[in-house]
Order: C-alpha cells, then sequence, then structure tokens
C-alpha cells in the first residue's frame, strides 16, 4: 500500500476522505495532522478522533497543529460544516485525544520513518505544511509526492477568485507551492464536480453499519459551498483528493506554472494558474523563470471516482 498522510481540518468532506482513507486497502494511513480551518483547531482534532473511531481505525496517530494562518485571523467555514465543523449530526465525542507531539513534529517524524517516501495529502489550509517545510526541510527526501486540495483555475468559493484552503492561508500556500516535490493541485474546478447520486447517499444512510451511515450522513449534508445548490449534494469535496491518489487516471493533469495572489485586495489567496501555450522556456516573457511547474487537475472523470469511493466504502 502506498503511505499517506493526511493533514485536515475535519470539516464533511474531510470526514468522507478519511473514511475512504481508512478503508482503501491500497493506502496505509500512517497519520492525520490537524489544522484551524473549517473549525477552530480543538473542534478539528475531536472530529477527526471521532471519525477514525467510528471508522475503526481509533489507532491512526493524530495531532494537533496550528492554530491560525501565518498571517491572518482565523476565518471558520461554520456556516457551511455547521456549529461543530462536521455537519451538527450529534456524534459522540471521541474516547482518546491527540497525541503528545504537534502536527509538524508527527508530520517530520512519520515522514522520516517510512520505508517509502509518503505521500502527503493536505484538504485544508496549509499552514502546518508550510511550517514543516520551512522549520525540516529534509523531509523533502521522504515525500513522493503532495496532492493537495486547493486552489481553483477558475471560480473561487472564499471569494469570487479564491478557494477556501488557500485563501485561509494564502503565504502558507505560496510555501507549499515551491516545496521542490512533485505536486498535484485538485482544486475547486474538479472538487465541485464528484457528485453521489441521491439513490446511492440513501442506501448508506441505511445501512447498518456506523461508518457506512455516517458516510449517508455527511452526504446528505447541505454543503451550498460545493454545490450552490441549497438541496442536500453528495459531494465528496476533499475525499477525491484522496480518490486522485488511489487512481491517478481518474483525473486529467497537465504541468503548469501556479503563482498564489498574496496582494491584499480582491485578488488575495487566488490561485493563477497559467494556461498559455509553452514551445519553449524562452518564449515566457514574464513571471518568475524558477518557478515550479504543478500537476493542475483540469478534469476528471466523475463517474469512476463516484464508483471508487462507493466502492471503497461498502467494501465490494
Ligand atoms: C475546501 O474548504 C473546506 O471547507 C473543505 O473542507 C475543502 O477542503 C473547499 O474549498
Ligand atoms: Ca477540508
Amino acid at each position: 500500500p502506498i503511505p499517506v498522510i493526511i493533514d485536515c481540518d475535519t470539516g464533511v468532506d474531510d470526514a468522507l476522505a478519511l473514511l475512504f482513507a481508512v478503508r482503501h486497502p491500497g493506502l496505509d494511513l500512517r497519520a492525520v495532522t490537524c489544522v484551524a480551518g473549517n473549525t477552530d483547531v480543538d473542534g478539528v482534532v475531536r472530529n477527526t478522533l471521532t471519525v477514525l473511531e467510528q471508522a475503526g481505525a481509533g489507532d491512526i496517530p493524530v495531532a494537533r497543529g496550528a492554530e491560525r494562518p501565518l498571517i491572518e485571523a482565523v476565518r471558520t467555514a461554520r456556516h457551511v460544516h455547521g456549529q461543530d465543523g462536521m455537519g451538527d449530526l450529534g456524534l459522540p465525542a471521541p474516547t482518546r485525544r491527540a497525541v503528545e507531539v504537534d502536527a509538524v513534529t508527527l508530520l517530520r517524524r512519520e515522514i522520516l520513518a517510512s520505508p517509502r517516501p509518503v505521500t502527503l495529502i493536505p484538504m485544508a489550509p496549509l499552514t502546518n505544511i508550510a511550517l514543516l517545510l520551512r522549520m525540516y526541510p529534509e523531509v523533502t527526501r521522504g515525500i513522493e509526492r503532495i496532492v493537495f486540495m486547493g486552489g481553483a483555475v477558475a471560480t473561487g468559493n472564499a471569494t469570487p477568485v479564491a478557494e477556501f484552503n488557500v485563501w485561509h492561508d494564502p503565504e502558507a500556500a505560496a510555501i507549499l507551492l515551491t516545496a521542490g516535490v512533485p505536486i498535484t493541485m485538485y482544486g475547486l474546478d474538479v472538487f465541485q464536480r464528484v457528485l453521489v447520486p441521491a439513490a446511492d447517499v440513501q442506501r448508506l444512510r441505511g445501512s447498518s453499519e456506523p461508518a457506512l451511515r455516517l458516510a449517508g450522513e455527511l452526504l446528505a449534508h447541505r454543503d451550498p459551498a460545493t454545490s450552490g445548490d441549497p438541496t442536500p449534494t453528495g459531494g465528496i469535496g476533499d475525499a477525491g483528493a484522496v480518490c486522485a491518489v488511489v487512481d491517478p487516471e481518474g483525473i486529467t493533469t497537465r504541468p503548469l506554472p501556479v503563482e498564489v495572489s498574496l496582494a491584499p485586495g480582491p485578488t488575495r489567496g487566488q490561485t493563477i494558474v497559467d494556461r498559455r501555450p509553452r514551445p519553449g522556456e524562452s518564449e515566457i516573457h514574464d513571471g518568475p523563470r524558477e518557478q515550479q511547474l504543478v500537476d493542475v487537475a483540469l478534469d476528471v472523470d466523475v463517474e469512476r471516482f463516484v464508483k471508487l469511493y462507493l466502492a471503497t466504502l461498502e467494501g465490494v
């Protein structure tokens, strides 16, 4: 199995991603690190521990990370994810706590201890990852690839042009994008498209297995941010980034320069993706020359990911 670490702000769709990662036989989920985003970091830790417990994976180490972005204030998305940050489903409190060490320390430890290079899957503001890269740059030798949910080629959600995870901590996202390891950007353009049909959601809700029921309830949670529609959407959201690790051929990517707007004002947090034809380096007349190219997901095979998601959860 592929060794992976998830960095999250659980979060309705982060929870869907955790359920998938725990159940997919091709993944070895070595740790989960938490960061402020959809809700405050203590809420994120609580939600993450609860979900893992419901999934029968109460032994995976979970660490508490940054409680605020590098520069910005915390701006939660409780209006989308509910007061508890995870759909207000009335889930039980977890029976264990986060590990003693902080998220950055746990990330470093797990990355360097892994016998095979780790795939990092950040699906939240990138504060923990930026701190990791700055504090322990040696970790890059233990990272196979970073597949992150964040950014948008076209339209944003937090603002007209900025996606929430990047907008919440733009400086951290800018650090990630120059990490010097292969990066895949699973942005809003694909994120918003993977929707589970209502009949499947209902089947999950009616399951006798708690983890499947939980997935059903989470999928039925109204998430206007991912649908623009007030009715239940079935969006798997962040889980799509994990699908892209298991099944990279489910997305179509192109290696492109991506820059984060750090300017104050209406573009702050926008990911500017340069899709102009690039016949040769010498023909680029502007922009930084040493910019790292990012594999940007431009298309997704929706049916394939929905099938993968459901089959993995239901074990068929
Ligand atoms: C991202 O923001 C969060 O609300 C979701 O969990 C997802 O990671 C989408 O913009
Ligand atoms: Ca998230």
